[in-house]
């Protein structure tokens, strides 16, 4: 078989946040099949970078008081710490703010320029005058148009779930400043998508084998639902690329994203990195522009379902038009979901992949779960806590690790660490209807199609079928046994099973790369490739345990709540937490002060008559003599608990409490500030 030659990519986060578990999914998908093909001897060129333009972060940045470049440089800096971390073997890492993303994506705009497919018209949008700049619609909030509902998105409301335009809002303002803003009209620049000519390239080209059929399917929904116009051009300022011969005018973020794909992949040949893959050493240097220009390499993007609409149709039609080499698959996945719920940082939804790595989690348990969860289809994959630990330890450890810690004790024991070889071709014939080399040939088309779950699957049933032949023997009564056919038979055994430990070492070597680094040192053979046979083995190395089990503890870590930041409101910290019912026992009354003195022998406290709507009046002591004039306060209105135990005290009983305001401390900060409510409330009401 020809070799493929593969450039693969992953979507380009965006550089506002580090990575959450979503993003690592995606990566592992992508890794293991990069891995896969690797070990098929295919030649991968594996990158991606950091989206870097758009208003979202030009805003955070000027939050966070950086400039845009160094806001996301500061983003970027924390990458390699989760992709080293999870084993992801990207080949380069660029950003699209790279000089060669900049000239990539104004050249690829000339030529469809050159090729009558943009053009630009004034449209009227929201302006922000006090921010001096045009609104993005997530930027504008108002009315909703249909519902009424306050503070609703420019785009949508979250009440009733209409869409509409931002013109639509009632009452708008802008979330930036809480000006109102102004329609303005501005020119701005379109790629023609309705050009028929695109359509029709569209239409074809994504009903042709390149998408997963659910994903062709939503396609051409689009493609009956008409083709717009791509509105390409944002105003200044922008943190963005200029649109040449426009000046003021910038890409829109979503143009040049995925020319950093291209960009990534140009920094990777010009470092002269690309021909020195540790599997293509062989290869002379090429170019950048010889291997995209190769019409036998494939374009292969790892992507989400969130973004198939850019991928799909903007991107191949771009890449068309501008005479470029047409994505070969577009991969979808869907989205990881913890528990059943979809993640949200505020909601606390989250699987932060630093702490897992930090509390000593092993990564390569996580690429198995998620390998062993995964298809070729766009469905969410859930991470649930007792599933993940089940699938590590009894499937992972339980099966395919104990295999090799099994076997190897008898085989230092009793055979010096030699092996059998006639029992491992046994092996090779199959336990069952498959021949070793039609399992690895199944499989290997498993992880070719993406479909993970089943490859695990049926690396699972090996598992089964080898232990099950070990066990059927009863090695470790053999092993009490001087005879000869005894100890013929359980050399037989533990040799045929470290045979089978060596297949799934290699099946599993995608997913687990360090594991089956380390199978390789213990079985003693040279690093694992998908060429069968596999060199029989000889001896073996002493076994050092492989891969650690699950400690339930560590999931309870993993999942529980970050310790609050101590900033406690006020200087002080909260109290603990109280149900409504805790609450509601205590009655809280507007008061009335009819009358207010200062205690004579006391430097602390007013002495106050309020009145609660009772028929008579309560006396209170109140230590706010430092505070208030008594004249001050007679005739206003104030908040008191009215059910508190009356308290002696040495100038009488107080029957209540007012309430005030107070620093922690107040010594060190005096102040107090009794409450008062809004005019209108009369004495006696209840406050709840
Ligand atoms: N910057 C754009 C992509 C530009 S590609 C030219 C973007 N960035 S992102 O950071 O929001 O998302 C990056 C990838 O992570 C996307 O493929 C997205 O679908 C994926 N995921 C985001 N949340 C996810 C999950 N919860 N689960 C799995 N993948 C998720 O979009
Ligand atoms: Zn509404």
């Amino acid at each position: 078989m020809p070799k493929r030659r593969l450039f693969v990519t992953t979507a380009l986060p965006y550089a506002n946040a580090n990575f959450h578990i979503g993003h690592m999914m995606e990566y592992i998908q992508a890794d293991i099949w990069v891995r896969f093909q690797r070990l098929q001897g295919n030649e991968v060129h594996f990158v991606c970078a950091d989206d870097a333009h758009g208003a979202p972060i030009m805003i955070a940045a000027e939050k966070a008081g950086k400039t845009p470049q160094q806001f996301v440089n500061t983003i970027a800096a924390g990458r390699a710490e989760y992709l080293e971390g999870f084993h992801i073997a990207f080949d380069n890492w660029h950003s699209t703010d790279a000089p060669e993303n900049h000239e990539l994506a104004q050249q690829i705009y000339k030529d469809l320029r050159d090729q009558g497919l943009t053009t630009n018209r004034s449209i009227e949008q929201f302006y922000d005058p006090v921010k001096g700049m045009f609104l993005p619609d997530r930027y504008i909030k108002g009315e909703c148009p249909k519902c009424g509902a306050k503070d609703q998105y420019g785009d949508s409301c979250e009440v009733c779930g209409s869409v509409y335009s931002p013109l639509e809002l009632k009452n708008p303002y802008s979330v930036l400043s809480g000006a109102t803003p102004e329609l303005r009209s501005s020119e701005h620049y379109f790629f023609k998508l309705s050009d028929p000519k695109v359509v029709m390239f569209l239409k074809e080209w994504t009903q042709s084998g390149k998408l997963q059929a659910e994903v062709a399917k939503k396609t051409s929904e689009w493609f009956a639902a008409g083709m717009n116009d791509w509105d390409i051009s944002r105003d200044a300022p922008y943190f963005g690329i200029e649109i040449p011969d426009a000046p003021g005018k910038y890409f829109y973020v979503w143009l040049d994203a995925p020319v950093g794909y291209l960009a990534s992949l140009k920094n990777h040949f010009d470092k002269g990195q690309a021909a020195h893959h540790p599997h293509e050493a062989s290869r002379t240097q090429q170019t950048f522009e010889e291997f995209i220009a190769d019409p036998s390499v494939e374009q292969i993007h790892f992507i989400g379902k969130d973004i198939v609409y850019f991928h799909t149709l903007f991107w191949p039609a771009m890449l068309e038009f501008s005479r470029r080499k047409t994505p070969s698959q577009v991969n979808v996945h869907g989205f990881l979901t913890v528990s059943g719920e979809k993640l949200s940082k505020s909601r606390g939804i989250t699987l932060d992949p630093l702490k897992y790595l930090n509390l000593g989690m092993n990564p390569e348990w996580l690429r198995y779960y998620i390998a062993a969860k995964l298809n070729a289809k766009v469905e969410d994959l859930d991470f649930n806590p007792d599933d993940f630990l089940a699938r590590v330890n009894s499937d992972l450890i339980g099966k395919y690790i104990n295999i090799a810690s099994r076997a190897a004790g008898f085989i230092h024991k009793k055979f010096e660490g030699r092996l059998d070889t006639s029992a491992q071709e046994k092996i090779d014939q199959g336990l069952g209807a498959l021949s070793a080399q039609e399992v690895s040939a199944t499989i290997a088309e498993l992880f070719n199609k993406r479909e993970y779950a089943r490859a695990v699957r049926l690396i699972c049933d090996f598992a089964d079928q080898i232990n099950q032949m070990f066990d059927a023997h009863k090695p470790w009564e053999l092993a009490r046994k001087e005879d000869l056919t005894s100890q013929t038979t359980l050399h037989e055994v533990c040799s045929a099973a470290l045979r089978g430990f060596q297949y799934m070492s290699l099946w599993l070597k995608p997913i687990l790369p360090k594991v089956a680094e380390q199978a390789e040192h213990f079985l003693n053979i040279p690093p694992l490739t998908w060429s069968l046979p596999l060199a029989p083995l000889t001896h073996i190395q002493t076994y050092q345990h492989l891969l650690q089990r699950v400690d339930a503890a560590m999931l309870d870590a993993l999942f529980q709540a970050p310790q609050q930041e101590k900033i406690a409101p006020g200087g002080e910290d909260l109290a603990p937490e109280i149900k409504l019912e805790d609450f509601s026992k205590i009655d809280l009354r507007i008061a009335k002060i009819l009358q207010c003195e200062a205690v004579e022998g006391s430097d602390k406290l007013l002495r106050l008559t309020l009145d609660i709507g009772e028929g008579k009046t309560r006396n209170v002591f109140s230590g706010i003599k430092a505070a208030y004039k008594p004249e001050e306060l007679i005739g206003k209105s104030t908040v008191m608990i009215a059910n508190l135990a009356p308290r002696k005290m040495k100038f009488g009983v107080s029957e209540g409490m007012v309430l005030a305001a107070s620093h922690a401390n107040e010594k060190a900060q005096p102040g107090l500030f009794l409450l008062e409510p809004h005019p209108g409330a009369v004495p006696g009401l209840r406050v709840r």
